[in-house]
């Protein structure tokens, strides 16, 4: 899905009124499209949602309660269609998966695969991650965050809907154990760059890259049939991986 077509130039941005700051205005790093779902995601949302759905709320989540053992979470924002969520929870079964998507079809189709595989370790959100993270997940609380392919926002005037900006790297912070992973990967090399700007700007984080910079994609993170395309054709791809220290 990294390579789907810019969202239309006229998205105005959306202006919310919150409790704390009314009329405070709002940057999503996504557009809510009205997808079409398929009558097998419909299906999956009808029949595996009771298993595998979370519910936003404005507490943290007991999450050993809701895997109902102790173990590394792993937590992944904006999955798609979930096709690497799966996969990497059906590989990683010691390891405890949680992801987060807006977009209703996509939650659809990783329900149906994690159904099919008959996951115990994964548990979605239909929700903004931004605030799913901020009160819903509690602090200390996960081993990794992955950001596989976010929304690019190619436009220098839409830079600031990118999801990776100092206030969210230190809420993200906040979230991972100290020694727990920040592991993002884009195919847009001016993202690579603002990603790895924004993160050496950023307290609390140590670069697990031995040059500084990108580190070779790990073996965990599948690849998918996107990226062997780009490969073929000699796109690039940049992973990203800091470590909390502090
Ligand atoms: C370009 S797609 C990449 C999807 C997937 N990670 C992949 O590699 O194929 C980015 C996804 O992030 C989702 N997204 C963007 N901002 C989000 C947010 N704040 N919360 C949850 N999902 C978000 C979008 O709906 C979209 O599905």
């Amino acid at each position: 899905m990294s390579n789907t077509p810019e969202q239309p130039e006229q998205q105005p941005e959306q202006t919310e009124q919150t409790g704390e700051m009314p009329y405070m205005r709002k940057i999503r790093s996504f557009v809510l499209r009205e997808g079409r779902l398929t009558k097998g995601q419909q299906n999956a949302l009808d029949n595996h949602w009771p298993v595998y759905g979370l519910a936003y709320q404005a507490s943290p989540l007991n999450l050993p309660e809701v895997f109902g053992r102790s173990a590394p979470v792993v937590l992944e924002i904006g999955f798609g269609m979930g096709k690497s969520l799966v996969e990497m929870a059906k590989n990683a079964p010691e390891q405890d998966f949680i992801g987060i998507e807006v977009h209703k079809p996509g939650v659809g189709a990783c329900l149906g695969d994690a159904a099919a595989a008959e996951l115990s370790n994964l548990r979605v959100f239909e929700h903004d991650a931004v605030e799913v993270l901020k009160d819903s997940i509690a602090d200390t609380s996960l081993s990794t965050v992955q950001l596989f392919f976010p929304d690019p926002w190619h436009k220098k005037r839409h830079h600031k809907r990118r999801i990776v900006q100092a206030d969210f790297v230190q809420l993200l912070r906040q979230k991972l154990q100290i020694g727990g992973v920040f592991h993002m990967a884009t195919d847009w090399q001016n993202y690579a760059e603002h990603m790895l700007q924004v993160m050496q700007a950023a307290p609390g984080f140590s670069n697990l890259s031995a040059s500084n910079d990108y580190v070779e994609r790990p073996e965990q993170r599948p690849l998918t049939k996107f990226e062997q395309r780009g490969q073929r054709l000699g796109h690039g791809v940049w992973d990203l991986m800091f470590e909390r220290i502090n």
